[in-house]
């Protein structure tokens, strides 16, 4: 299969396409670099859906500043909203629909975080910030260009080559800055390898829809905090429980928003370990590579 990745210098971009260059033909476009494509831009679009020829493209580019978003409202749309509408429009137009298939990646900020359990892939939507509104347009748009396509919803991302919350905390840890995390916004880490996986396993196994991919379990920010100091040797007691009031953010976030992953259990086809066992591994990672 021929395997075309936009966002492919991001965090989970570079773990999809290494992932997908496992069994299939595939190339990413790294956005901005002189190789990149803005999947807004319909020309540039359109002419590399006809050039490359792709049996999938796999939608990893975003605007995924949450707090940014708030202040950047047409940035956010324009990519999160109009990207996935054009990568798919684009598909349409050339008459490729038939032979082009998309796999397009979404988040749980897609929910209000109100439910009071994890979320199924049969929840309504409602988002409370401008990132997640974006994403939500986003997916509506995309199904509504008519392609056939997969949105891969998943949260709380971690991996090599990203910024993220594991790799902050640490940072943090070693400069010997006082650590106050939230306790009470609940979800679950998700290694961008595991997803990546899960990713090629839900277009190679799985019909056309909407998954949730996440590792497996539920905790809260400050729980992940105390797990990466004690999985690095350090003292999980350096961090101090704060509620979210005393950590505001220009973005209101969901207090849990907890994927559920039940249209991969329901197809025999959930192999997600447990958060910490991925976050120990990718942890251990870096202390080999150092
Ligand atoms: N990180 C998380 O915790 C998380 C959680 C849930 C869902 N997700 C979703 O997972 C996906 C991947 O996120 P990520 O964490 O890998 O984010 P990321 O590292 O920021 O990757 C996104 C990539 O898209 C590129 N991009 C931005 N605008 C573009 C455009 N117009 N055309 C082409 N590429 C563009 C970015 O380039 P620049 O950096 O140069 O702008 C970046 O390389 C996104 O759909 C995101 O919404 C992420």
């Amino acid at each position: 299969m021929r395997v075309l990745v936009f966002g492919a210098g991001g965090m989970l971009g570079q773990a999809v396409l290494a992932e997908f260059e496992k069994a299939h033909d595939a190339f990413g476009f790294r956005w901005p670099a002189v190789d990149g494509i803005d999947i807004c831009d319909p020309g540039a679009v359109g002419e590399v859906m006809l050039g490359f020829a792709p049996d999938l493209v796999v939608n990893c580019a975003a605007y995924t500043d949450v707090d940014g978003a708030e202040s950047h409202r047409e940035e956010a749309w324009r990519v999160n909203a109009w990207g996935p509408w054009n990568v798919g429009s684009q598909i349409v137009r050339n008459g490729l629909e038939n032979r082009v298939a998309v796999l397009h990646v979404s988040t749980d900020f897609v929910f209000d975080g109100t439910k009071g359990e994890p979320y199924t892939e049969y929840d309504a939507p409602n988002p409370v910030n401008v990132y997640g509104a974006s994403k939500w347009a986003g997916e509506q748009a995309l199904a509504r260009t008519g392609v056939r396509h997969w949105i891969v919803r998943t949260q709380w991302l971690y991996g090599p080559n990203g910024r993220h919350f594991p790799g902050t905390i640490l940072r943090l840890a070693d400069q010997n800055k006082p650590l106050r995390v939230v306790d009470d916004q609940f979800g679950c880490p998700t290694s961008s390898v595991d997803l990546a996986a899960a990713m090629r396993r839900i277009v190679e196994e799985c019909p056309f829809g909407v998954y949730h991919v996440n590792n497996d379990g539920e905790t809260n920010w400050h729980e992940v905090a105390r797990a990466v100091l004690e999985l690095t040797g350090r003292d999980p007691d350096l961090v101090t429980a704060i509620p979210t009031d005393e950590y505001p953010t220009p973005a209101t976030r969901p207090a849990r928003s907890t994927l559920d992953r039940m249209s991969l259990r329901i197809q025999g086809q959930d192999r997600a370990r447990p958060w910490r066992d991925a976050l120990e591994e990718y942890l251990n990672t870096l202390s080999t590579n150092n």
